[in-house]
Parts: C-alpha cells; sequence; structure tokens
C-alpha cells in the first residue's frame, strides 16, 4: 500500500457518527434571466456521511449540477444553507473556506476540458502540491504523483507522468482528475456525471476504482448520474435522490428506491433506463403512462405539483393545488449514521398510505407546501 493512501485517513478529523459531511438545508437557487427568474433549485434538503455515496437522479435540467455546484461553493445559493461538518459555508471565516475547499472536490463531466491540454500528467498532479509547499523537490512531486496515479490504478505511473492529456483516453484521462483531487486529501468527491462520457467497460472500471476509494479512503460521494443503472450500481449500499423540476420527489435506501420505486416520476425514471434492450425500454416507456413527454419549463412551472401534467396518478383539485411535501414514508426509524428514512412528495401515495403531511414530523420548513411559483415570487 502507498504511503499517500495509507496516510490520507489518518490526516482527517475523527468521524463524527452520524454527523453528516456536507448538509444542503433549503437550498435554492434562482438565476436572474432575461427572461425572467428561472428557479433551478427550490427547497433541497440532502446529506452526504462519511464514506457514504449520496447519488442525485434525474433529467436533464432538474437541477443536479446547479445543486453540486452550490454544495462545492462555486456559486453562492440564493436561498437555504450548505454545511461542511456542521458549520455554514456562509459562515466561513478564509482559512476554514480554504480547508472546505481543499476537502469537497468537483470532478466535472467532460475529462478533456477539465486539463489543461498544455500540462502533463505530472504538472497536473502536482501544481496544486507545490503552490502549497507541500512537496520539497521535484524527485519527491514525482513520487507522490506516482502514488496518486496507483491510487487511480494508472500503473506503472511512469507510463503517465510524462503525458499530455491528448495522449489519454476519456478514462484514462478521467482518472488523471480523480488522482488531482486526491491530492487535495478530500473527503467529499462531488463526482457529476463524471463516467457518462465513456464506454460502457470505461465506466464500469472507473467506477470500481471510485468505490475502492470510498471504502478504502472513507471518501464520501454526491454521485450525479441520469442514468439510473448507474446509481443502482455505484450507490448500492448508499441512497437515492431523485430530483424533478429543482425539487426531490424521492429520497431513501438505493435498494428500496430502486426496488420498490413509490413516486410515479421514479416509476418512469426505472422504466426508462433500467432496461438494457432499447424494445424493451421503449415498452417500458410506454408502460409507464407518462401523459406528456414534454418537462415543463421553468419559468412556467405547473401550478401543486410540478409533475401533475405528465403523472399517470394525477388527481384534479389534489395534484394541482398546493405542491406536496417531502414527507417519511412509514415509521422505520433510520439506521445510526443512515439516512433519515424514506421520503415521498406525491399527495396520492401519502394519501393512499395514510401519511397526511401535517402530521409528518419530518416534515421541515423548506417543505411546507407551498404552491412554488408563489414563494418564489415572494
Ligand atoms: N447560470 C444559469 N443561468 C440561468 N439558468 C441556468 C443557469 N445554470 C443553470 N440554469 C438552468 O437551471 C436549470 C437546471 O440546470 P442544471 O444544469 O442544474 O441541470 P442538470 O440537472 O444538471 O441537467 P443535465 O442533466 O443536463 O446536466 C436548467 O433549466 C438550466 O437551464
Ligand atoms: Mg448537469
Amino acid at each position: 500500500m502507498s504511503d499517500t493512501h495509507s496516510r490520507l485517513p489518518a490526516q482527517r478529523p475523527a468521524p463524527a457518527g452520524a454527523e453528516p459531511l456536507l448538509k444542503l438545508s433549503g437550498l435554492e437557487q434562482v438565476f436572474d434571466t432575461k427572461k425572467g427568474k428561472v428557479p433551478a433549485v427550490g427547497g433541497v434538503d440532502l446529506e452526504v456521511r462519511p464514506g457514504k455515496v449520496l447519488c442525485l437522479v434525474g433529467e436533464s435540467g432538474c437541477g443536479k449540477t446547479t445543486t453540486a455546484r452550490a454544495a462545492a461553493g462555486l456559486t453562492r445559493p440564493t436561498g437555504g444553507t450548505v454545511a461542511f461538518r456542521g458549520k455554514d459555508v456562509a459562515g466561513m471565516n478564509s482559512a476554514e473556506r480554504l480547508a472546505y475547499r481543499r476537502a469537497v472536490q468537483y470532478i466535472h463531466q467532460d475529462p478533456y476540458a477539465a486539463l489543461n491540454p498544455t500540462r502533463t500528467v505530472f504538472s497536473t498532479l502536482t501544481a496544486g502540491l507545490r503552490r502549497h509547499k507541500q512537496v520539497r523537490s521535484k524527485a519527491e512531486a514525482r513520487q507522490k504523483a506516482s502514488e496518486l496515479l496507483r491510487l487511480v490504478d494508472l500503473t506503472p505511473p511512469e507510463s503517465y507522468l510524462d503525458s499530455y492529456p491528448h495522449q489519454l483516453s476519456g478514462g484514462q484521462r478521467q482518472r488523471v482528475n480523480v488522482a488531482r483531487s486526491l491530492a487535495m486529501n478530500p473527503e467529499l468527491l462531488i463526482c457529476d456525471e463524471s463516467t457518462s462520457m465513456l464506454d460502457v467497460s470505461i465506466r464500469v472500471s472507473l467506477l470500481n476504482t471510485l468505490g475502492r476509494l470510498r471504502d478504502e479512503l472513507d471518501v464520501g460521494f454526491l454521485f450525479i448520474t441520469h442514468d439510473l443503472a448507474v446509481a443502482k450500481y455505484f450507490a448500492w449500499d448508499g441512497e437515492i435522490a431523485v430530483m424533478y423540476l429543482g425539487k426531490v420527489v424521492e429520497h431513501g435506501p438505493t435498494p428500496e428506491v430502486v426496488g420498490d420505486p413509490q413516486h410515479p416520476y421514479t416509476k418512469a425514471l426505472i422504466g426508462a433506463v433500467c432496461e438494457p434492450d432499447p424494445d424493451l425500454a421503449k415498452a417500458n416507456r410506454a408502460a409507464s403512462g407518462l401523459r406528456s413527454a414534454d418537462i415543463p419549463s421553468l419559468t412556467a412551472l405547473p401550478s401543486g405539483c410540478a409533475f401533475h401534467p405528465r403523472c399517470p396518478a394525477f388527481e384534479p383539485g389534489l395534484c394541482d393545488d398546493a405542491a406536496p411535501p417531502l414527507i417519511r414514508l412509514g415509521d422505520r426509524p433510520a439506521a445510526p449514521g443512515a439516512a433519515d428514512g424514506r421520503r415521498l412528495a406525491c399527495h396520492v401515495v401519502a394519501r393512499d398510505r395514510g401519511r397526511a403531511p401535517s402530521h409528518d414530523p419530518a416534515v421541515t420548513a423548506s417543505d411546507t407546501g407551498t404552491p412554488r411559483g408563489a414563494a418564489w415570487s415572494a
């Protein structure tokens, strides 16, 4: 085992039991555009714990990247809070902010765009270490870079150190990006569609490497994908949060969400994505009963539940009145250090299961059931 490998966990603060690494509370992001206000994220509550995976899934434009960028401190949210190890990022002093920005690393979708084409792998991997004077000589820097490459299964490292990005495959480039983030000794990796541009076998191989980092280095993951099959593979021991038009509509342990989806939108996503046979996937999509293929515009959101114009379970007067809050399903207590049970935002399922939102202690301040347009125009 390499020096970096064994050193990483020991350098961190001790795991704080149930304390989340990252906590998003009522996160909102409204963009001001020429066409008006775009409420991209509308009150999201999420937590990631050390060494755990939270997978954020949903269609294009539902707000995954916007949520992730706010979580990484790359943008300032217009509402709600981002807390790292219990500390509100907005209130951090410069030293705390620096530590947070190093502990939370963001890995982009496009491995080529994220790398400087004029830098070798060695230069890319060690730029931060040299800037922060964490290496004293070129020999030490090469040794560190080699350790990082071994961590991401690019071996032998000598074959890659002096390569430029254009000399690497897409999978190798993404591994270099991951290695660069590991140089910062991160506690949380935010992977934004980081495997989606890769061929299937290369994607699986990279997912396996990331899984090893999670297990051996105790790195937590906010893992973003539009592909439920990838979520199922990578986050089987973790959680899935399903987003629709800026809100979480279903959230819980992966096997439960994938194996027994409750929200009509989750059911439709699973029908569309998890079937490798395209003919069967098409049949599943038809069987999901979506009433319309069109996703409403964020600037003209439907009243009540934003999914209601597409929803096969739509009931007039119930679904188009107030937005459904995210409520806890069932009474099973959460396991220590795990997600706070299973949650769902659907009027029909809540009623059928006898879970009136007003009786649920899990309803938070951001889940007031206020019609979304009204909340944002206030
Ligand atoms: N800077 C911005 N200004 C205005 N609107 C924006 C901005 N960034 C994102 N949006 C809008 O916010 C919504 C959410 O975008 P976001 O990129 O978070 O979605 P996503 O779920 O990551 O989608 P994808 O799967 O395509 O990456 C979209 O409607 C997008 O057009
Ligand atoms: Mg995105």
